[in-house]
């Protein structure tokens, strides 16, 4: 991109309903220039710009390795997502990006991968998993660990169910209230890491609400995972997305340049802090 700040246009070429009041939008940028050099990393994410309604940050979900089709996903939250779910294939809407510190791809390769996600928050995940099936070979096992509070809230159903089939993948569900359609565990997503055998050499990222990360830290810990082992993609409120505003800054972080993925000793101080 040519400056931080630059805005450009982009069609919707397709969106599809993942869950009630979730829904993702492949994009192309109008302008073949832009299309051409717009490169990012799994972990970074967009400003989505509703023209004359507002600007909010979103993941990029797709592939790096195709960057004419950029997708985000998009949950209901308020002012502006709202209308962001009203796209329709064939309207333009504005991007800006990319932003921020993506996952630690280059050191994970070679090693074991822990995803631990929860609740709706793993749209920045689901495109570090599909990274690494595009580039299998390169990686080690790979365990995704998914807890929802429940069965409606599993998104990306059949994504789950396509990943366990993967070789050297294991996945990992469960529920804190099942119904009669849930197979899988029942409880919190820290119940998962009793069934996890992996090596202290593993890389973990993960999202979601933080009390969960907060638990499976301790539990990453308790497996011999380093501290420095372990990635956390943050969400804070964002307007400029490049650190100029202070919108998002915590401490000397600014987590729209400086993360949204932070290694955990990055945060640790401030991690948890209630009304941080
Ligand atoms: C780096 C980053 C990546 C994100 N990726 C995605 C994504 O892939 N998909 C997705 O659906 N959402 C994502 N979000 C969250 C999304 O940006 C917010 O839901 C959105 O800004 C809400 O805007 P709104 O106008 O619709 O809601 P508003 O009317 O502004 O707010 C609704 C409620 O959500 C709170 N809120 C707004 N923004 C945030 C935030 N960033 N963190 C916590 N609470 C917030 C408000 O305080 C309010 O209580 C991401 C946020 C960040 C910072
Ligand atoms: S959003 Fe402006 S400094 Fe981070």
């Amino acid at each position: 991109m040519t400056t931080p700040f630059a805005l450009h246009a982009a069609r919707i070429v397709e969106r599809r309903l993942e869950a009630e009041d979730i829904h993702s939008f492949v994009t192309r940028f109008v302008d073949p220039e832009v299309r051409r050099k717009f490169t990012f990393a799994p972990g970074q994410f967009n400003m989505l710009y509703a023209y004359g309604v507002g600007e909010v940050p979103i993941s990029i979900v797709s592939d790096p390795a195709d960057p004419t089709r950029l997708e985000h996903t998009i949950r209901i939250a308020g002012r502006v997502t709202a209308v962001m779910t009203g796209w329709q294939v064939g309207d333009v809407i504005g991007i800006r990006g990319p932003y921020g510190k993506g996952w630690p791809l280059d050191s994970a390769r070679g090693r074991e991968v822990v995803i631990v996600t929860g609740g709706l928050g793993c749209a920045p995940v689901v495109g570090v998993i599909n990274y690494i099936f595009r580039r299998r070979e390169e990686f080690g096992t790979l365990h995704i660990l998914h807890g929802v509070k429940t069965p409606n809230d599993l998104l990306y159903r059949e994504r789950f169910d396509a990943w366990r089939l993967h070789p050297r993948t294991r996945v990992y569900l469960t529920a804190d209230q099942p119904d009669k359609s849930w197979h899988y565990r029942v409880g919190v997503v820290t119940n998962l890491f009793d069934e996890l055998v992996v090596s202290p050499t593993a890389v973990a990222m993960m999202c979601g609400p933080e009390a969960m990360m907060r638990a499976a830290i301790r539990s990453l810990r308790r497996k011999g995972i380093a501290e420095e082992a372990i990635f956390l993609s943050l969400e804070r409120n964002m307007q400029c997305a490049f650190g100029l505003c202070g919108h998002c800054q915590l401490g000397p972080l600014f987590f729209c340049k400086d993360g949204p993925v932070f290694a955990y000793p990055q945060v640790k101080r401030w991690f948890g802090v209630s009304g941080i």
